[in-house]
């Protein structure tokens, strides 16, 4: 079976390109770099010995869309590409609009032509939008509260369409919940720009000297410690999910939705401690006041991808701590 990953030079499908090709799948990717380096795909044929081609192209040009289609003959999509930053989403929502949208809609236009119709989709637990009875149900009402959220509701709702008015496609709905971690190897990992967002690539600069303290947002959350809580999932368990979710759809068809997570929530104080414990390394930190749009808490009803995928989450917090601070102790300034 050979795979067409979309966006797989970045985080995520670097990750998912590795777990493929070590289990035999053969790949491509499709990547404009726009996020990423292709020093990871290197890194990924030096650790699985496989060959994993890129073609530098948008996903949105159907023209460059159709003659890797062309070339490669994927029968499988996993549509990873698009711009994920929250804050620049607000920004500048037509960007994001324009970009995740059209990548979508150019996908399910051009694969039918080639006969492909199994299609893996990168969602997120961002769909929920502010629900608050945890833990969070595929079944749950959704919504969003920022442009990016609402370009992954809006290809959900794309997708599901498309699905309906032809019931040869077979598409999966992946809603991620708060990936973190590296590959055992630190190897490969994630490669932010610039200051870092997120709370694990950001207590990463901490330890290694290059920020000088984090900032807690928020210890007033109703929450056991005040602070906020989420759903983290190592991105090597994330990658598994990919493969269990193509091999589901090779067998089924219409649309699927799962939640990939633990089940687990921990709070940021959690995260600081067992950063700390795993890596015997000290993160100072502040309390400041909550960022804006932020819930208290966010965590996944996992079962419907332990029942129907086959697939739980295997890795635990020490192990996320430790290969994301290996990770980034080896490659101080990224790829
Ligand atoms: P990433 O930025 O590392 O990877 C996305 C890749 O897509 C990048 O390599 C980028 O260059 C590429 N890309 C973007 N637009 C493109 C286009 N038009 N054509 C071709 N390539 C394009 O992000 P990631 O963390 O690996 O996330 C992968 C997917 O998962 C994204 O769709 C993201 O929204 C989604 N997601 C990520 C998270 C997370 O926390 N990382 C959580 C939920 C969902
Ligand atoms: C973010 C995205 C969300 C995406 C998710 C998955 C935002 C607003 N939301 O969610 O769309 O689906 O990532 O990766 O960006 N924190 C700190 N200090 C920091 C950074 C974070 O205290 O410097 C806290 C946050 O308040 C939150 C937790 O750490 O409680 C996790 O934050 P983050 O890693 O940014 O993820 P999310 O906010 O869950």
């Amino acid at each position: 079976m050979r795979v067409l990953l979309t966006g797989g030079a970045g985080y995520i499908g670097s990750h998912t390109a590795l777990v493929l090709l070590e289990n035999g799948l053969d790949i491509v990717v499709l990547d404009n770099l726009d996020n990423s380096n292709p020093e990871s795909l290197r890194r990924v044929e030096e650790l699985t010995g496989r060959q994993a081609p890129l073609i530098v192209g948008d996903c949105t040009d159907e023209k460059t869309v159709a003659s890797v289609f062309e070339q490669f003959r994927p029968d499988a999509v996993i549509h990873f590409a698009g711009l994920k930053a929250v804050g620049e989403s607000v920004q500048k929502p037509l960007n994001y609009y324009q970009n995740n949208l059209d990548a979508t809609m150019t996908l399910c236009r051009v694969m039918p032509k080639y006969d492909c119709r199994v299609l893996v989709f990168s969602s997120s637990a961002t769909v929920y939008g502010t629900n608050q009875k945890m833990p969070l149900r595929e079944d749950f009402p959704t919504g969003c509260t920022n442009p990016y959220g609402w370009t992954k509701w809006i290809s959900e709702r794309i997708l599901t369409d498309v699905a309906a008015a032809d019931p040869t496609r077979s598409f999966v709905l992946l809603r991620y919940f708060n990936p973190i971690g590296a590959h055992e190897s630190g190897r490969i990992g994630e490669d932010p720009s610039g200051i870092p967002n997120n709370l694990m690539p950001f207590i990463c600069q901490v330890a290694s000297g290059k920020l000088d303290h984090l900032r807690v947002f928020g210890n007033d959350y109703p929450t056991r410690d005040g602070t906020g809580e989420r759903d983290y999932i190592h991105v090597m368990d994330l990658a598994e999910g990919h493969l269990a979710a193509l091999n589901y759809a090779k067998h089924h068809s219409g649309v699927e939705i799962f939640n990939l997570g633990t089940g687990t929530p921990y709070s940021v104080l959690d995260i600081v401690s067992s950063f700390e414990k795993a890596n015997g390394v000290k993160i100072p930190y502040e309390i400041t006041p909550r960022r804006p749009g932020d819930i208290a808490v966010c965590y996944a009803d996992a079962t419907r991808a332990r029942d129907l995928l086959h697939w739980t989450a295997q890795r635990d917090l020490t192990a996320m701590c430790k290969d994301a601070w290996n990770w980034q102790k080896q490659n101080p300034n990224g790829y």
